[in-house]
């Protein structure tokens, strides 16, 4: 019997998603010695999973996805709750309250949640100095977003990005993704490459440490689309791609429909969009160059998806949706389910990556 499933979802899932989800906050945050006293029970201790990313190893290459710590208020917890990294964010340049409440939806009968939350955000100054002074638990990620402002546009959206990559690429940090497909906002996925490009141009004259840059992409986007952001990120070698991120689609769902239609606006996530973002994972590998890496998310919930994702060509995969349905123990259970998967086909898990597509196509 899951005691997450038995006795603390039916307590949390009586409040309203967004309230929710801020009690998990508090509990993580307030209540961690207690948390990592069960540490053992939701970290998995073997080291098989161990993998280098950018010169840093994981424990193992399950991550918390971006929207569950937007603040950085949890990266000193994290570790407790079993995950290899994680990424903080959206964060963007300006603080914003996001979108008008209600803007988060449960779908218990497919495990999915859609959101509208339209990148609410404290802003990269206050989170920024949060963060300065935070006791990491485990590596990190930092995701930046174009303030959810539409009148930030054209050069101003690149000035806007750049001026939070500047206050956050001090920080101790293992990669920085540039959150171009959010779909809860009036700007959507971004369709103007010319800004994504101007951007990653500025980058390599104001990075330093030479921190990763990853773009993250949508399932949403067409094939023309893809295609061009690859390019742009080929060009000026960025270290890689995140697939995918909440959809505008509504594939099949077990949800009634009326209830669905209801909630007009926002971005699925959970087991229903894995079928959209895998497609688009095995694109990006065929796309990429051998060097790029794939981070990939959407619906991972047991070792399986996570394995589908790795051998789609995901170096790391990352989940947000399931920890709400799965609770504490989800990840322990993920990294068992896909050792005892490698251990099957007699794979490491770097030799996993990408077994499950067809040859790459010759890249220029
Ligand atoms: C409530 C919520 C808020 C999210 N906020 C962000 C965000 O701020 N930035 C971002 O890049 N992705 C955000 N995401 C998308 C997730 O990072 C992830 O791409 C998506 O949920 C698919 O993974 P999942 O099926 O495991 O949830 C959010 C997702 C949810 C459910």
């Amino acid at each position: 019997m899951c005691f997450y499933r038995s006795f603390i979802r039916p307590l949390l899932f009586r409040f309203d998603p967004e309230q929710s989800h801020y009690l998990a906050h508090e509990v993580i945050a307030k209540y961690l010695p207690l948390i990592a006293s069960f540490a053992k029970k939701f970290i998995y201790q073997r080291d098989d999973l161990q993998t280098v990313f950018f010169g840093k190893t994981l424990s193992n290459p399950i991550g918390l996805a971006a929207g569950f710590d937007k603040n950085g208020d949890l990266v000193h917890a994290l570790k407790y709750l079993g995950f290899g990294y994680a990424e903080i964010g959206s964060i963007s340049a300006q603080s914003h309250e996001g979108n008008p409440e209600p803007r988060l939806w449960r779908l218990p009968a497919d495990n999915a949640l859609i959101n509208w939350l339209g990148l609410n955000s404290e802003g990269a100054i206050t989170i920024a100095e949060k963060l300065a002074t935070s006791k990491f638990s485990l590596p990190v990620g930092i995701n930046i977003v174009k303030s959810n402002k539409p009148d930030i546009k054209s050069d101003t959206a690149v000035e806007d990005l750049l001026f939070t990559f500047r206050t956050i690429r001090h920080l101790p940090i293992l990669y920085v993704v540039v959150n171009i497909s959010c779909v809860n906002t009036p700007d959507g996925i971004l369709q103007e490459t010319n800004i994504l490009a101007s951007f990653l141009e500025s980058i390599d004259r104001e990075n330093p440490n030479k921190l990763p840059i990853l773009i993250k992409l949508s399932e949403d986007g067409n094939d023309e689309l893809i295609e061009k952001i690859v390019e742009i990120g080929k060009q000026f070698s960025i270290a890689g791609y995140i697939c995918g991120n909440t959809s505008r689609q509504r594939p099949p769902l077990k949800t009634e429909k009326h209830i669905v239609d209801g909630i007009e606006n926002g971005g699925l996530s959970g087991p229903p969009i894995k079928q959209l973002v895998l497609p688009l994972c095995r694109k990006v590998y065929q796309l990429k160059t051998p060097d790029q890496i794939i981070i990939s998310n959407g619906g991972i919930a047991n070792g399986q998806d996570a394995y589908d994702y790795i051998r789609a060509g995901s170096s790391l995969v990352q989940l947000y949706t399931a920890l709400v349905y799965e609770g504490p123990s989800l990840v322990r259970n993920i990294c068992e389910e896909l050792s005892s998967l490698l251990r099957r086909d007699n794979l490491t898990l770097s030799q996993a990556v990408g077994v499950g597509c067809s040859k790459r196509a010759s890249v220029s």
